[in-house]
């Protein structure tokens, strides 16, 4: 059934990945295209329930003009924030301490004050259940699947991810010349807190000699072992790819605490197998931490077509009268799952999949 749709809402949320404003302009175009209007909502939710914070409004209009010469741009011109969920919004009591509020209905209400008909949520696992709950609630909503990280389930790949992996890719390949000629071990922190695609992918994909992810704990000695190998086969250096989530066995990862609504990764994880390597090897071990430059930059030519096409899928789902549905991509098509099939379950790294096994193959460890 076509849809009543005359005006649509888009916003990002969680933290930002390449493609975000590809998606943007696909939407934008593709509404504008069916007579829609579109409107963007600063910072996650923060516009609607927080619109005094914004001097131009916390709600604006999203033309043809405001989204010329964006797809190729990082970061979002939405604006993000891993700190505004809605159905726990952090207050602030007089004591300096915070609580977790449900503004879900004010929220919705204000949707309906602004005159805004349908959402197009773009965002990760924590984004894409919140759009779940105010479709429950009657919202018309389509997901968009978001994140470097790569670890929202049914669909084969986020958009982010490709970017991520491939400068991750490139960094370490310099790593590489560096590391042999000082006759060093260079271990790389890079982000996946739950989920190591993107160590696994980069790793795999510029030969690093050891990738440690979170779907394995680590026995440092077998890490030692394997750069022990390589020394006496003459190479002097060593490559140590760890996903910033990794941890050894019977140990815990370096999430701690809980930021409010979130848990809270320091880091250290790079540094921590950096420092053991060296006092067990006695070869001298630099940590580079990767981070945010993850999340950085210009989004590679796949992200943007996987952008592209996931911001129009999204209008054809809404003007198709899909609501609670995340456009996925199951090649070669895009298709519509639920919500609730998507952010039900952390898609975390396949340790029988073909990429493990080709690494194992060519006698990459795991550090098991
Ligand atoms: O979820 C994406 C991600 O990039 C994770 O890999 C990382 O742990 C986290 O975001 C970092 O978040 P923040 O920007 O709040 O430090």
């Amino acid at each position: 059934m076509p849809s009543n749709i005359k005006r649509v809402a888009l916003n990002t949320g969680g933290g930002d990945a390449p493609g975000l404003n590809a998606v943007i302009r696909a939407a934008v175009i593709a509404a504008c295209q069916r007579g829609w209007e579109v409107v963007g909502i600063r910072e996650g939710y923060n516009g609607l329930l927080e619109p005094q914070r914004y001097a131009e409004g916390g709600v604006f209009p999203l033309t043809r003009a405001t989204v010329r010469g964006i797809t190729h741009l990082g970061g979002t011109i939405l604006g993000t924030t891993n700190k505004g969920n809605p159905l726990k919004f952090p207050v602030k009591n007089p004591d300096g301490t915070y609580r977790e509020v449900d503004r879900s209905d004010e929220l919705i209400a204000a949707f309906k004050t602004n005159g805004i008909d349908a959402l197009i949520a773009i965002g990760g696992d924590g984004s894409l259940g919140i759009a779940s709950a105010l479709a429950q609630k009657g919202l018309p909503v389509v997901g968009v699947p978001k994140t470097i990280d790569n670890d929202l389930d049914k669909t084969v790949v986020t958009f982010g991810f490709d970017s991520a992996v491939s400068f991750a890719t490139t960094c370490i390949d310099r790593l590489n010349s560096t590391a042999e000629a000082h006759q060093r071990v260079m271990v790389v922190e890079v982000m996946g807190r739950h989920a190591g695609w993107i160590a696994l992918n980069a790793g795999v994909a510029a030969t690093a000699d050891v990738v440690l992810i979170p779907e394995i704990p680590y026995d440092i000695e077998k890490v030692a072992q394997k750069i022990r190998e390589r020394e006496g086969r003459g190479s002097h250096f060593s490559i140590v790819v760890v996903a910033e989530g990794a941890f050894p066995k019977g140990g815990s990862t370096s999430i701690v605490g809980k930021e409010i609504g979130r848990a809270d990764l320091i880091g250290g994880a790079g540094d921590h197998v950096a420092k053991q390597i060296q006092a067990i090897t006695g070869k001298e071990t630099r940590c580079v931490v990767l981070g945010h430059l993850l999340r950085g930059g210009t989004p590679t030519t796949f992200d943007r077509l996987l952008s592209l096409r996931f911001g129009a899928a999204a209008v054809r789902a809404l003007d198709e009268g899909y609501s609670d549905v995340m456009v996925a991509l199951d090649p070669p098509r895009v298709r519509y799952v639920p919500l609730s099939e998507a952010t039900g379950r952390m898609k975390v790294v396949d340790v029988t999949c073909d990429t493990m096994l080709t690494a194992r193959d060519l006698g990459t460890s795991f550090g098991d």
